[in-house]
């Protein structure tokens, strides 16, 4: 193979605080030279780098996560990637894998190495059979799509005739998650995202049956008109007043799903919680949180299962691919502001091989 002579690397410059939007400010773009190769490792050249509203957490000066990027080093993330160069018994030339790549057009893995760093050498997986597009690695069959099927199907229990509320519908994780319910048989999904446009995105793309914008609507009316006899599911992906909301029109023996908290889990301080806990007695009903890296074991289960309603055209993939590396702060900003619809991919290189899809 001839080797590019360099690697581009985004850094990290300063960290993000409480009240910043994350973006290209905080990041350093420099060009490096190529890595190379020990016994034992393989050479990667990333393909896709995945999103998540918790990469914000890596980049706080408060080292409250267990990843936690310093200044100067290279910004994590996972990613898709092919295998260049190998010097590893399992791993060979043209293998398409996943691990935390870190945003960078190269990088040297360890595959063997277990360290938890939460940096470069943890999980390489080599992806059997990869799907075409490779994006489906990301979404569909990735970390998104697993933390849907965790809140939809594992805690949220739905089931044929549940009327299902999500909010954040119109993100990875939401997007899914709609699918989902109906795939379980709920009679109703209801989804709420901020603006018109999502809305109609959400309509238009039939994964729900009604959206609630709710930068414009009051948000508890229109739970009620949407939901008149409460709902059985709620898959919470925002917290704050949106939880709030939503606990005001649950059914009796509802479940609430806590997913994620994006619109209070990044404040400092953070807000107290929700008024509205109570109905959870009135109404009978318990509220669970849930942490996808908890099912690892069970994720190749869910991945078998979502790839065959994939290949029977019950579960499609939608997702915004921003092109380039230089585009990923501004990627992963867009959690923040609600800049992309779908789930959020940075696209680092093409795929080099054609691979006829499912
Ligand atoms: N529990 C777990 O193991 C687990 C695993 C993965 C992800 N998560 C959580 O799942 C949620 C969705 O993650 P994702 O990766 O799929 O992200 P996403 O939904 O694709 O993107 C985040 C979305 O949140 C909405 N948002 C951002 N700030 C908001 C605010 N202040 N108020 C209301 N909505 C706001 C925006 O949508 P609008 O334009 O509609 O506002 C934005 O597009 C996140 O809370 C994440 O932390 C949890």
């Amino acid at each position: 193979m001839n080797k590019p002579a360099e690697n581009k690397q985004w850094l990290l410059k300063q960290f993000v605080q409480a009240d910043e939007v994350l973006g290209e400010q905080h990041y350093e773009m420099v060009s490096s030279p190529m890595p190379t190769i020990g016994d034992q490792q393989i050479l990667v050249q990333t393909l896709l780098l995945g999103t998540s509203p918790a990469q914000r957490m890596y980049v706080t000066e408060q080292r409250t996560f267990h990843i936690a990027v310093e200044i100067g080093e290279v910004m994590s993330g996972r990613g898709v990637g092919l295998v260049l160069e190998s010097k590893h018994p399992d791993f060979k030339s043209g293998d398409i894998i996943q691990a935390t790549l870190g945003w960078q057009q190269y990088v040297a893995l360890t595959p063997d190495d277990k360290t938890d760093t939460g940096k470069n050498v943890r999980t390489v997986q080599k992806v059997d059979q990869p799907v075409r597009p490779l994006t489906t690695i990301m979404g569909l069959f990735g970390q998104l799509a697993f933390s849907a099927y965790v809140g939809i199907i594992e805690i949220g229990q739905v089931k044929p005739g549940d009327v299902v509320l999500i909010s954040s519908a119109a993100g990875g994780v939401g997007s899914v998650a709609c699918q989902l319910a109906r795939i379980q048989g709920a009679a109703k999904v209801v989804g709420i995202a901020g603006g018109k446009e999502k809305c109609q995105w959400l309509l238009e793309q039939g994964l729900c049956d009604a959206a609630i914008d709710y930068k414009s609507e009051d948000l508890v009316t229109a739970i009620a008109s949407h939901c008149p006899d409460g709902a059985d599911v709620y898959l919470d992906n925002v917290g704050g007043d949106m939880l709030d909301a939503a606990l005001q029109n649950i059914a009796v023996g509802a479940r609430v799903v806590i997913c994620g908290m994006i619109s209070t889990e990044y404040l400092n301080p953070r807000p107290d919680g929700p008024k509205h806990y109570f109905n959870l007695l009135y109404k009978r009903s318990r509220m669970e949180g849930f942490f996808v890296f908890d099912y690892v074991p069970r994720w190749p289960e869910f991945e078998i299962k979502l790839r065959q309603w994939y290949s029977e055209g019950k579960l499609k993939l939608v997702d915004d691919v921003f092109e380039g590396l230089e585009s990923a702060p501004i990627a992963l900003g867009s959690l923040f502001t609600g800049g992309h619809t779908g789930g959020c991919v940075i696209r680092v290189a093409e795929d080099p091989l054609e691979i006829p899809s499912l």
